[in-house]
């Protein structure tokens, strides 16, 4: 694909598609007029250890609105498979990529819909700005597990409640200034109707705590996470972790695929029946 290098019709194709989310500098000094701080977000992710040449690397964009990130990491030589679950030119992904030539390949899918069969094995996944939109965020971490090389490296930008603790009338405080201990206690704020922001697409925020272990439970070991104002980014890799995954398995069970008389019932389980107390029974045997 060739690069569209004449200003003026840079300037018109950014105009006619009209709104934009992030800032892409299209051509020298031409940026679409995004509303995001996306370009600061790039040293971040270098920071956490994004590889600055991403040769022979295959990259997932998750969530990839009009592109920003993928288009950064395809410069750095990277093949990038971008999905987001609205058409290509609903955002300004398809107009951005016409004028930069990319090869960047478009899937409009939502993050619950990946598989190895659909889109085989990536080595570093971007999964930034979406966590906190999700009504299912374990699982999104789930699916994005399955996608990913053993070593993979993913990287998370979410909003985290460490530091923004949404009160019931809409002030904000931090979790600390609540109980120090609560930094070590793994929590997910609710975000009811349109609570966070007016927007209704927020739905559940982390503590850098449950971040961590919803990254442990799917799968991947926390390398390193970084806070920054009312959020964070995390660098995870992707471990094998036999047990997790039978859980994993378990909690999938008829999502997406026929049964499967390997997974066991939770029951099956040792250890697994207890009284309501908590207290644990003896296993009954499946026979009686
Ligand atoms: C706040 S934007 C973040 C865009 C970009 N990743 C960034 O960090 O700037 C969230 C994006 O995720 C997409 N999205 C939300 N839920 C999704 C889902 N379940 N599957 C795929 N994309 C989703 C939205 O359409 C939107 O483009």
């Amino acid at each position: 694909m060739t690069r569209i290098t004449d200003r003026e019709v840079i300037k018109q194709l950014i105009a006619e598609h009209g709104r934009w989310w992030h800032e892409i500098e299209l051509a020298p000094g031409i940026i679409t007029p995004g509303d995001d701080s996306n370009r600061m977000k790039l040293p971040i992710l270098d920071r956490l250890g994004l590889p600055p040449v991403m040769r022979d690397l295959r990259v997932l964009d998750v969530g990839c609105s009009d592109g920003y990130f993928s288009f950064e990491v395809e410069k750095r030589g990277a093949a990038v498979v971008a999905i987001d679950f609205v058409p290509e030119s609903y955002t300004g992904f398809a107009t951005a990529r016409k004028i930069l030539g990319s090869t960047v390949e478009y899937r409009m899918d939502n993050v619950y819909n990946l598989s190895l069969d659909k889109y085989g094995e990536f080595d570093v996944v971007l999964f930034m700005g979406v966590l906190y939109h999700l009504r299912k965020p374990l699982h999104a971490f789930d699916s994005i597990r399955s996608v990913m090389k053993p070593g993979g490296q993913l990287f998370v930008g979410t909003m985290m409640i460490d530091e923004y603790l949404l009160m019931p009338d809409g002030s904000v405080t931090s979790l600390a200034a609540i109980d120090p201990r609560l930094a070590t206690v793994p929590l997910w704020q609710a975000y009811p109707g349109d609570s966070l922001n007016g927007d209704s697409t927020n739905c559940f925020a982390p503590n850098q705590r449950a971040l961590e272990v919803a990254l442990t439970e799917a799968q991947f070991k926390v390398e390193v996470i970084e806070r920054v104002s009312m959020g964070g980014y995390a660098r995870a890799t992707a471990v094998v972790d036999e047990k997790t995954a039978k859980y994993q398995r378990l909690d999938g069970r008829l999502e997406t695929a026929v049964f499967d008389p390997s997974i066991p019932y939770f029951l099956d389980e040792e250890g697994s029946v207890h009284e309501v107390t908590g207290a644990k029974n003896e296993k009954p045997s499946r026979s009686s």
